[in-house]
C-alpha cells in the first residue's frame, strides 16, 4: 500500500503554507542522545543515568535496535527491561524519544518472513547480519512493524517523561523485490491512469521499451545498459511515497492507542536523498535531522548552517537536530577528532537556526558492534575524561541559554528574505545517468549556493515549491531540472508580482517526466528568462573560462541568445566569446536573472552577493562574517537571541543592550567574543547590535 501519488503535471505542490499546528516547543533544550541500554549491565545503567545527571542531560533516544529485545520471538514481546530502565530515567527527572524499531528486523523475522527482506537492484536478496533490512512494501513487515507500534503506544504512549515518537530510523531502503514491484504497479496506476498516459511518459518508443500491460513494468533493475530516466525517477518518487505511507500506519496506530505524543522520524543528510521531505513533513509534528560533518575545514561550519536551515525549512519552524557527531568528522577511511570546542559551537550553530536540542549518536560508546567506534558522549575512558567534561560544559551552557528555547508567538523563527529553491525532483533528475554533465550533482550545487549567503552573512529559507513566497525579495533556483507547467507558473507569477528570481543552468529543461522541452533550452522557462540556449557546452575536467565581469566559471557553459532580456556578462572565451553568460528579464514588478555559467565558488559568492544587494539585502551584523563571526538572530519569546559564534582567528567585541546569557555579562558593555568562543545575547525584539572592533 503506497501514499497517493502526486500527478504528473504536478510533483508534490504545495497546498499549505509551512508551520506546524503547534512549534514544537520543550520546557528546555533537549540535550543528550542515543541510549541503547540493552547492550549494558544494570550496573552500567544506574552509572550511565548518574553521568547524566551530572552533565545535564534532560532526554535519551531509546528502542531505536531493540526489536530484538523488545520482541525476541514472533508475537512475544518483553518489557519488563524497557520498564525498568524508564524508571531509572523516571527518577533522575530525564525524558525519552521513544523509536519504533522497525529499521532492524531481528533473525528470527528474516527466517519467518524471506519475502520481506529487500532485493537489491541486481536481484540479491538480503538476509539480517547488519540493519535496514527489510521491504518496505512486504505485507508481513508492515503488519509486524504495526503490530510493535501498537504495543509500544499501548504500554508507554501516556508516559509523562515521553517527548516524542521517533518512528522508525533514517527510513531509506530501497527494495525492488516483488512486492515492491506490485505496489510501484499500483502507484503508477494511480498516477498515470492508462497504460497510454505512462507510455507516452516514459518515452516508451525508444528502444522498444511499450508496455502492453502492467504486468510487465517492473522496478528498475539491473539491466543491460541504461535505465529509462523516466522509470528511474518515478521509482524514486514511489519509494518515498511508500515509506512514508509505512511511516503513516505507525502514526495511526499509535494515535488510535491514545498517545498525543508528538511524531517524528529523523531525516538524514548529507547523502541520504531516499525522502522528499516537504510531504514527509507534512505528516510529522516536528522535522528531526540526523547531522554528519563531512569536512574538517571551515565548511564544517557552513554545513551546520545548511543542515539547520533546511531542516527549520522543512519543519516550519523549531526542528530537533536527533543526532550528531561528539567528536569525530567522517573523511573517507578514517574519522578526525573534532576539538572539543567546535563541539559545543556547532551544537550552539544548530540552535542557532531553530534546533530545539542538541542530541548525539550516541551516549555511551559501545564495546563491540559495527559501530564500536563511533565517538559517543561518554567515551571509552568513561566519565573521567576530556571528553566527557566537554559534555559537562555544554550541558551548562544549554542550561544557561534556556530561555531562548521558546519561538515567537508570530513570525518565523529565523527572518530571511532570500528564498532557496528545493525539491528532490532536482536531486532525483541529477542522477538519472548520461545527462550531458553527469559530474552536476544537485546537493553540491545547492550548497554551494547556501555556502554564498553564508560567507556573507545573509539569512536563507529554502523553499517548497508553489509555497507562497511573497515574503522572499529574492528568490534562487538552483538545477531545478523538472518543472512542471504549474511550477513554471508559480515562478512566472513570483518574478512579476516584484520577486528577484535568480535561476541557473539545468533548471527547466524538462517536464516532470524528464522529456526535455524542445525549441531551445530551459524550454520550459525560456518565456520568462527571455534567453534561448541552442547548445550546452559542458567545459573539460580542470577547463576555466571567464566571464567579462571577471567571474571564473568551471564545468559547465551554455551558447545563450538573449531574445527578450538584458545581457549582465558575457563569455570571454573560445567560440562563446562575446555571447550572453548571465542575463536579467525585467518581469511585471519584478525580474528574472538567468545564469548559464557553472560559477566557480568565490565568484558564485560574488554573483550572489551583489544580487541580494540589488534587492537591498544585507548581511545579519555588517562586518562580521568577513572576520568568521557568524550572528544569527533567533527571534523568541518577547526577546530575540543573537547567537555569534566565531570561526575567525581574532577576538571580536559586540554591543547591543541586552544581557550575554552564557556570562551574564551586560551586552550594552560590548560582549568579547574570542576565537573559537560562543555568545548569546538577549535583546529586546529588532534591537540594533554592533560590532565594536577587537
Ligand atoms: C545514523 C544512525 C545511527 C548511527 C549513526 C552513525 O545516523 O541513525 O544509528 O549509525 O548514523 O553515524
Amino acid at each position: 500500500m503506497s501514499a497517493a501519488p502526486s500527478a504528473p503535471d504536478a510533483p508534490a505542490e504545495d497546498t499549505s503554507a509551512p508551520g506546524r499546528a503547534q512549534p514544537f516547543t520543550p520546557p528546555a533544550f533537549l540535550f543528550g542522545g542515543d541510549w541503547s541500554p540493552e547492550q549494558w549491565d544494570r550496573e552500567t545503567w544506574r552509572e550511565d543515568v548518574a553521568l547524566m545527571q551530572r552533565a545535564k542531560v534532560n532526554t535519551v533516544s531509546l528502542g531505536i535496535f531493540s526489536w530484538a529485545c523488545l520482541e525476541p520471538a514472533e508475537g512475544v514481546y518483553e518489557t519488563g527491561w524497557l520498564d525498568e530502565v524508564l524508571e531509572l530515567l523516571t527518577a533522575a527527572g530525564i525524558g525519552f524519544f521513544l523509536a519504533t524499531p522497525t529499521a532492524s528486523p531481528p533473525p528470527w523475522f528474516t527466517l519467518a518472513h524471506p519475502e520481506a527482506m529487500p532485493v537489491r537492484e541486481d536481484g540479491v536478496r538480503l538476509t539480517h547480519g547488519s540493519r535496514d533490512t527489510y521491504a518496505i512494501s512486504a505485507p508481513a513487515y508492515r503488519e509486524a512493524s504495526r503490530r510493535m507500534a501498537r504495543m509500544l503506544a499501548e504500554r508507554y504512549g501516556e508516559h509523562p517523561g515521553l517527548r516524542g515518537w521517533h518512528l522508525h530510523n533514517e527510513y531509506g531502503t530501497l527494495d525492488h523485490g516483488p512486492a515492491a514491484a506490485d505496489s510501484f504497479r499500483l502507484w503508477l496506476q494511480r498516477r498515470y491512469g492508462s497504460l497510454e498516459a505512462l507510455n507516452t511518459a516514459w518515452s516508451t518508443a525508444f528502444w522498444s521499451q511499450r508496455y502492453g500491460d502492467w504486468e510487465e513494468i517492473t522496478p528498475p533493475r539491473a539491466t543491460q545498459y541504461l535505465h529509462n530516466p523516466a522509470q528511474l525517477i518515478d521509482f524514486r518518487r514511489y519509494s518515498s511515497d511508500e515509506m512514508l505511507a509505512a511511516l503513516v500506519e505507525q502514526r495511526e496506530e499509535i494515535r488510535a492507542a491514545g498517545s498525543t505524543a508528538p511524531m517524528t522520524t529523523n531525516f538524514m543528510l548529507p547523502t541520504w536523498n531516499h525522502l522528499e521531505q516537504w510531504s514527509w513533513a507534512d505528516q510529522l509534528d516536528v522535522v528531526s535531522l540526523d547531522h554528519y560533518l563531512d569536512t574538517t575545514g571551515p565548511d564544517a561550519e557552513a554545513h551546520v548552517a545548511y543542515g539547520s536551515d533546511l531542516a527549520r525549512s522543512w519543519s516550519g519552524g523549531p526542528w530537533v537536530l536527533m543526532e550528531q557527531n561528539a567528536w569525530g568528522i567522517a573523511l573517507g577511511d578514517r574519522s578526525v577528532l573534532k576539538s572539543p570546542e567546535r563541539m559545543i559551537r556547532h551544537s550552539l550553530g544548530y540552535i542557532a537556526r531553530g534546533s530545539q536540542s542538541s542530541l548525539f549518536f550516541q551516549w555511551r560508546a559501545s564495546r563491540g558492534g559495527a559501530e564500536q567506534w563511533h565517538s559517543a558522549l561518554v567515551p571509552h575512558a568513561g566519565g573521567s575524561s576530556r571528553r566527557f567534561a566537554a559534555i559537562c560544559e555544554l550541558g551548562d551552557v544549554l542550561e544557561r541559554i534556556a530561555p531562548a528555547v521558546a519561538p515567537p508567538a508570530e513570525g518565523p523563527l529565523v527572518e530571511a528574505e532570500v528564498g532557496i529553491l528545493w525539491h528532490a525532483d532536482g536531486w532525483w533528475a541529477l542522477e538519472t545517468p548520461h545527462l550531458p554533465h553527469d559530474g552536476i550533482r544537485y546537493a553540491e550545487e545547492l550548497r554551494a549556493t547556501h555556502r554564498s549567503f553564508w560567507r556573507a552573512g545573509i539569512p536563507v529559507d529554502f523553499v517548497r515549491p508553489g509555497a507562497d513566497a511573497a515574503r522572499y525579495r529574492m528568490l534562487v533556483v538552483p538545477c531545478q531540472y523538472p518543472l512542471s507547467d504549474a511550477q513554471v507558473r508559480w515562478l512566472t507569477e513570483y518574478a512579476e508580482a516584484g520577486g528577484h528570481l535568480v535561476i541557473t543552468y539545468l533548471t527547466g529543461i524538462s517536464d516532470p517526466s524528464l522529456q526535455v522541452a524542445g525549441g531551445g533550452y530551459p524550454g520550459r522557462l525560456r518565456q520568462l528568462l527571455g534567453v534561448r540556449v541552442e547548445e550546452l557546452h559542458p567545459l573539460l575536467a580542470g577547463e576555466e573560462v571567464t566571464l567579462d565581469d571577471g567571474s571564473v566559471v568551471a564545468e559547465w557553459t551554455e551558447l545563450v541568445e538573449a531574445t527578450d532580456a538584458q545581457v549582465l556578462a558575457s563569455y570571454t572565451h573560445g567560440e562563446l566569446r562575446g555571447r550572453p553568460a548571465i542575463t536579467l528579464a525585467e518581469r511585471g514588478a519584478g525580474r528574472a536573472v538567468y545564469l548559464s555559467a557553472r560559477l566557480r565558488q568565490d565568484s558564485r559568492d560574488a554573483f550572489l552577493l551583489a544580487q541580494a544587494r540589488r534587492c537591498g539585502i544585507g548581511p545579519t551584523l555588517p562586518g562580521a562574517a568577513e572576520q568568521g563571526l557568524e550572528v544569527v538572530r533567533r527571534r523568541g519569546d518577547g526577546a530575540d537571541h543573537v547567537f555569534l559564534l566565531h570561526h575567525g582567528a581574532e577576538a571580536l567585541t559586540v554591543r547591543g543592550s541586552g544581557t550575554e546569557l552564557i556570562s551574564g555579562q551586560d551586552g550594552a558593555d560590548g560582549v568579547r567574543i574570542d576565537p573559537g568562543g560562543v555568545a548569546v545575547l538577549a535583546v529586546e525584539p529588532g534591537a540594533p547590535l554592533a560590532l565594536v572592533g577587537r
